[in-house]
């Protein structure tokens, strides 16, 4: 039995997924005339995040009321535009066959869910009291949200410039 699992010399072994009919295929089919949606959305909730985080720490230098109203907008805009994000990246994971098949898209797939539910949470918690909300808990989560938000960005980057996922292979 042992012997049989031997490999026998100059037998090659096979990957499933380099072998896989789709593997080559990562065009972007999510966009407008050949222009990806998802690279165009993402550019909201990243700098939506950093707004609320900013908006959040000129409150608590200010106290100016001005500060925690630009928070809760843009925490609810950061989450609304997020969603939005995620729907044309999910679309595109779950249609391309060769993004599909590879682990990082899937990687990636789960840091952007967590960077959403944090921030469906930092603007639901401030939904109860906007001006309350932003010291301590509020400002933590936008500081949470400033580095997961981060991490999501940099990985989609890798997807595209390091496996040119998503991207035209040109006429
Ligand atoms: C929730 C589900 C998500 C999925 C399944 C997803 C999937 C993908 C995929 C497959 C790519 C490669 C390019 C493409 O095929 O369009 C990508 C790129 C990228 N993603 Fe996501 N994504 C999601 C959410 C997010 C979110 C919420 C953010 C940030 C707020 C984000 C930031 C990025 C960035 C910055 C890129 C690189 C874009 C470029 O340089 O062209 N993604 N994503």
């Amino acid at each position: 039995m042992a012997e049989e699992m031997v490999q026998t010399e100059g037998e090659q072994l096979e990957d499933p997924i380099l072998e896989h009919e789709g593997y080559d295929d990562t065009e972007s089919i999510i966009g407008i005339w050949g222009h990806p949606l998802h690279a165009m959305s993402v550019a909201f909730p990243v700098a939506l995040t950093f707004c609320t985080f900013g908006a959040d720490a000129l409150y608590w230098w200010s106290g100016e009321l001005f500060w925690a109203r630009a928070a809760i907008w843009a925490a609810g805009t950061a989450f609304l535009f997020g969603l939005a994000a995620g729907a044309t990246g999910t679309a595109e994971l779950l249609m391309v066959p060769g993004i599909r098949i590879r682990a990082p898209a899937w990687s990636h797939f789960v840091i952007a869910v967590l960077l959403l539910s944090i921030l469906g949470a930092n603007w639901g918690y401030r939904l109860q009291g906007f001006e309350a909300a932003v010291l301590p808990y509020g400002i933590l989560i936008s500081g949470f949200s400033v580095l997961v938000v981060m991490v999501t960005g940099w990985h989609g980057g890798k997807l595209v410039f390091d496996y040119r996922l998503g991207t035209s292979k040109g006429s």
